[in-house]
Formats: C-alpha cells, structure tokens, sequence
C-alpha cells in the first residue's frame, strides 16, 4: 500500500486537533499530501411553523470564519513537519461528505478523531467517526486523545 494522498477531516476539536498532528506527522514520513477537510452545516432553528435557517449574510460570514481557522490548522500541520497541505471546506452531512471526498478524490488513508465536539465521552466512537469507519472506501486511522485513554481506564472500560 502507497500513502500518496491522506485526508483528515476536523471539526476543529481537541480529538481533531490529535487527528491533525498525527496526519502531518505520517504526511511527512510518507512525502504524502494532507487535506484538511471541514464539512459544515446551515444553522437553523426550529420554531413550532417550521425551521428558520441562517440568511446568506450569516453564512458568508461563518465561511470566512471557517476559511480562517482552517488557514491556522494548516499552518499547524506544516509546523509539525507536513510538506503538502491544502484545505477543503463543504456543506452536507458530516460522514457524508468525509466519505465521499475520500472516494472521489481517491484518497488513501482517513485520519480521524474517536470523538468531536459534542458527543459522549463514554462511547467508543462518535457518530461521525464510526460511520466513516463503516463506510470508508480506503483505511481509516481513528486516533483517540490521552485524556480520553485515562478516563476510560478510570471507568474501567
Ligand atoms: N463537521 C465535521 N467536519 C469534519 N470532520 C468532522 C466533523 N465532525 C466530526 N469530524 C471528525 O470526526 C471525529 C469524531 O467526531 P464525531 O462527530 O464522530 O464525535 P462527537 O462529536 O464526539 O460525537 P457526535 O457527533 O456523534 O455527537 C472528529 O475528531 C473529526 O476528526
Ligand atoms: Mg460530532
């Protein structure tokens, strides 16, 4: 197996933030080109008549936001030694769109947190991480923070 190309979507959490060092940690071993991949939704907010979604002023500025702090991750990525690194950002579901990025643009490896934002520190995987696992048509590298290890160690899991 050659790791040409290694996508690593981020959700611009701590778990992420492992995901992204380690990514550029094997791009650099592997000469390899590291995308970062941020796949984003339109907020709304749900009123009993229907849900009202974020208006194009809203969501030109979340992209500009979006772009910034993807612009820091990379430069993160390139001070931990990666060569190659361009930045990607989409809307949709977040397995969704990690999937099919990886399967269209022929990527050979998935570098992805166990957990994200929001989810339950007790599970094994987040939602999104496990359907990426699932579904993945190249290898998925989950990689899972220190912090998280001790807590599982503590509860016994
Ligand atoms: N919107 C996103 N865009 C890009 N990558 C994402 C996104 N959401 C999650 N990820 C990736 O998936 C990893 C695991 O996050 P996941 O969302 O599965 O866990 P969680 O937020 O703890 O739980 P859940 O979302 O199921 O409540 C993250 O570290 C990140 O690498
Ligand atoms: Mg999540």
């Amino acid at each position: 197996m050659r790791i040409r190309k290694i996508l690593c979507p981020v959700d611009f959490s701590e778990p992420a933030r492992d995901a992204l060092l380690f990514a550029a940690d094997l791009a650099q071993q592997y000469d390899a080109e590291l995308t970062l991949l941020h796949v984003y939704q339109i907020p709304g907010y749900a009123f009993p008549e229907g849900i009202v979604l974020a208006g194009p002023e809203v969501m030109a500025e979340l992209m500009v936001r979006i772009d910034k702090v993807l612009g820091e991750w990379k430069s993160d990525a390139e001070g931990h030694g990666a060569m190659r690194v361009s930045t990607l950002s989409v809307q949709g579901a977040p397995w969704n769109e990690i999937v099919r990025t990886a399967r269209e643009q022929g990527y050979d490896l998935v570098v992805i947190g166990t957990h994200g934002r929001t989810g339950l520190k007790h599970v094994i995987l987040g939602s999104v991480a496990e359907k990426v696992v699932r579904r993945a048509p190249c290898p998925v590298l989950t990689v899972r923070l220190a912090s998280h290890l001790e807590a599982h160690d503590n509860a016994g899991l």
